[in-house]
């Protein structure tokens, strides 16, 4: 069972990238979870370039998803939406079907001082990824404010942070593993 994890954010030090590097490494037997590294390697959507050959960075995507048995997403809310690069990645996918039915789930990590606590962006994942028919997980989707602070070295540190992130990731695998046949 695979599931592939895409961040929002392609900042070095971002929190939303540690919690899905602290996910990752929560990974049971049995179970590969692939850290999504190329956001920024997509070229801008245009559907004249929405066939084959497809560019490079937009094949790897559809391949990794398509071969992937959930999607977690973390990612930080822009200006009171979702980052134009995540919005972007989305509508890569949404030509193709292969997030249709696919169970996907996300993390919310926005802070507790952030204005809307990121439901700009959570809501417009869930307005992208309902158009697509996605199967929303919403046992796994999570609000869990996290500061700067809680992440050392690139993942997070606080165990009831990794408590919450477990049981988002344990909710997830379940529905992909039923999806997947197992
Ligand atoms: C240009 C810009 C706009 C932002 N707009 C919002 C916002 O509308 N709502 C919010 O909760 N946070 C907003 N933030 C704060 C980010 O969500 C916050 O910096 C977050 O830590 C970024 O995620 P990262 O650590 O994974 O890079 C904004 C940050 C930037 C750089």
């Amino acid at each position: 069972m695979q599931l592939i994890l895409i961040s929002g954010s392609t900042r070095q030090a971002s929190t939303n990238t540690a919690v899905l590097r602290s996910v990752q490494q929560m990974a049971p037997t049995g179970t590969v979870l692939e850290l999504y590294t190329e956001l920024a390697a997509l070229p801008a959507f245009d559907p004249d370039a929405d066939r084959d050959p497809l560019p490079e960075a937009v094949d790897r995507l559809r391949k990794a998803v398509a071969s992937a048995d959930g999607v977690l997403f973390c990612t930080p809310e822009y200006a009171g939406a979702l980052p134009g690069s995540v919005k972007n990645l989305l509508d890569w996918l949404v030509g193709d079907v292969v997030l249709t039915d696919m169970p996907v789930a996300w993390i919310n990590v926005s802070s507790v001082a952030a204005p809307t606590g990121g439901a700009g962006a959570h809501g417009e994942l869930r307005t992208v990824l309902g158009y697509v028919q996605a199967g929303i997980v919403e046992e796994a989707c999570r609000r869990v404010p996290m500061a700067r602070t809680d992440v050392n070295d690139g993942v997070v540190t606080s165990p009831s942070l990794l408590a919450e992130f477990e049981q988002a990731l344990r909710a997830l695998s379940a529905a992909a593993r039923r999806s997947a046949g197992e």
